[in-house]
């Protein structure tokens, strides 16, 4: 610019060239993004100030036209220049206030997820038996009403069901034979047409019946089964794993005291109870003063039970028991009212984890 400047000190239209670019760039400096076009329209554009001049060039001498005609494109040059750094410096301020970081402001806490009480009790109590060599198998949900009912010696009317009413699922192919499981024993059936003794297995999962809902009952509830067939198994057997079971969970000093029941699919029946873990058997809140705690159903698998899965009854025996999770859950934790499991409420959920 400089070695033009210097020669187009006797350039008419060069002092009138120099005082738009000088105007211009002084608004330059303070006009703002939405401003721009407008400017550049009045400077810059087809009726611009430049275009003005630069159509007057014609009314000048022909030896003056090319460097008068220079002139006004070396300031259109400088003008387009000017633009283009305006603009750049004006978008980076503004994308500056939408981005702007402070790297020291605290973050956001995030949530954690735990593990839900019964998930935690059915993992513990499969966990207990597992040195015994029970192993967990994975029954229907939606069962036949000839596992969860006949197989297991309870035939259609027999007043038993009364004990086990529940939810009965559409099927089109036959009706009224497909329902929600009651209990987890349809496992034991579904175990023994599988496989041939020894068996120890332990089923575990979601149970259903058309409850009256209070603080002890719900309508949807985990049960965990119990099942061992072998040559020679006795009652006494079951008392064994039951009390090493409750000893597992609920302290050393635990005993089992086994009461006479009845169940259509075991032979003898029987509850278990365990020695209060709270007062030890001097009588508190939690046993109703008795010292004894009932934890779960069991007996010695029923004769016909193990004919129907083709066992022979003179060379196999077995026992199973049938436990509620959220019971000893809430015996655990020492939980009040068994709705609260599924409440979900995080209050209640957060204490676990
Ligand atoms: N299934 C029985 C119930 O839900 C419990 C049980 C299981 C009893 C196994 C005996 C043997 O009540």
């Amino acid at each position: 610019m400089r070695a033009s400047s210097i020669s187009t000190e006797d350039l008419p239209l060069q002092d009138e060239i120099d005082a738009v670019v000088t105007t211009a760039l002084d608004q330059l400096k303070d006009v703002q993004l939405d401003a721009l076009d407008d400017w550049r329209r009045s400077y810059l554009g087809r009726g611009g100030r430049l275009n003005a001049l630069l159509r007057s060039i014609g009314s000048l001498p022909a030896a003056e036209r090319p460097r008068a005609g220079q002139a006004a494109n070396a300031a259109r040059k400088k003008l387009g220049t000017a633009l283009k750094q305006r603009e750049a410096a004006l978008s980076a301020e503004g994308e500056g206030d939408v981005e702007q970081i402070d790297v020291t402001i605290p973050g956001y806490r995030t949530n954690v997820g735990g593990l839900h009480p019964i998930t935690r009790t059915l993992r513990d109590i499969a966990r207990a038996f597992a040195p015994l060599g029970f192993r967990v198998v994975d029954t229907p949900e939606v069962e036949w009403d000839e596992y969860n009912f006949e197989k297991l010696n309870i035939p259609p009317d027999h007043p038993a069901r009364d004990m086990w009413d529940t939810f009965f699922v559409k099927n089109e192919a036959r009706p009224g034979a497909m329902l929600l499981r009651t209990h987890t024993s349809p496992a034991q059936i579904r175990v023994m047409e599988q496989i041939r003794p020894p068996v120890r297995v332990l089923a575990m999962g979601r149970c259903y019946r058309y409850e009256d809902v209070d603080a002890t009952h719900e309508s949807i509830f985990y049960q965990i089964e119990g099942l061992a067939i072998d040559s020679g198994i006795t009652m006494s057997d079951l008392r064994g794993v039951l009390e090493y079971f409750a000893r597992t969970m609920f302290g050393r000093d635990r005993k089992i005291r086994i009461r006479g029941s009845f169940f259509p699919f075991t032979e003898p029946s029987c509850e278990a109870e365990m020695s209060c873990h709270v007062c030890g058997g001097e009588g508190c809140r939690v046993c109703s003063g008795t010292g004894w705690i009932e934890i779960l159903g069991a007996g010695m698998v029923h004769p016909d039970v193990l004919r129907g899965v083709g066992y022979d009854p003179d060379r196999y025996s077995g026992f199973a028991f049938g436990m509620g999770a959220e019971r000893i859950a809430m015996l655990r934790y020492g939980i009040d009212d068994i709705r609260n499991f599924y409440r979900n409420d995080l209050r209640f959920l957060r204490q676990f984890n």
